[in-house]
């Protein structure tokens, strides 16, 4: 049991901070030379596949996280400091891709189908802002999760 909860946990992780890191590193540079309205439809599309995987990562990591936390310390007091940071960042994440979801990404789709490019290049700007910070901290969380029953 324990060890399809890690293997859960660690795969959700790597999609997630993995797939930003793609995008942010990688897709951004890449598709900035694009014409704007080409550029955003592209965004449009990445996100709308990849949001929906990232939900799906956030319940495999709090269904195996708090699993692991019962199963392997014996419950929420018996943890380790290290699980109590992961899980602080973890949720900051969250509440990070909830905003997110729920406001700047709500507002790029309806923009893109409007094809008001510029109020949809805002809304991507702070898509970007947001996506910065989740990768942040994101790395922070793996280095934390993956290092910490050494110190
Ligand atoms: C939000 C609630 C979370 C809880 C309650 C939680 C809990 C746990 C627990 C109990 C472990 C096992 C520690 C051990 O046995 O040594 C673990 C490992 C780990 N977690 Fe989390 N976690 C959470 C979120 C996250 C997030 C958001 C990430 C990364 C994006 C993450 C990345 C990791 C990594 C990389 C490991 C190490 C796996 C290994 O190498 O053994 N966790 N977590």
């Amino acid at each position: 049991m324990l060890i399809f909860l890690l293997g859960a946990h660690i795969l959700a992780a790597v999609f997630w901070v993995g797939g930003m890191a793609f995008a942010y590193t990688i897709l951004r540079p890449a598709a900035g030379a694009i014409e704007p309205p080409v550029r955003l439809i592209l965004w449009r599309d990445v996100f709308k596949r990849f949001l929906p995987w990232v939900a799906l990562a956030i319940v495999a990591l709090l269904a195996s996280g708090y699993g692991m936390m019962f199963l392997t310390f014996g419950g929420f007091h018996k943890a380790p400091l290290f699980v109590h940071v992961m899980q602080g960042t973890g949720v900051a994440m969250m509440l990070i891709y909830l905003h997110l979801y729920f406001a700047p990404w709500r507002r790029m789709q309806v923009a893109v189908q409007d094809a008001q490019w510029p109020l949809a290049g805002r809304q991507l700007a702070s898509i970007r802002k947001l996506v910065a910070i989740n990768l942040v901290l994101g790395i922070v969380t793996v280095l934390v999760g993956s290092t910490g029953r050494y110190w």
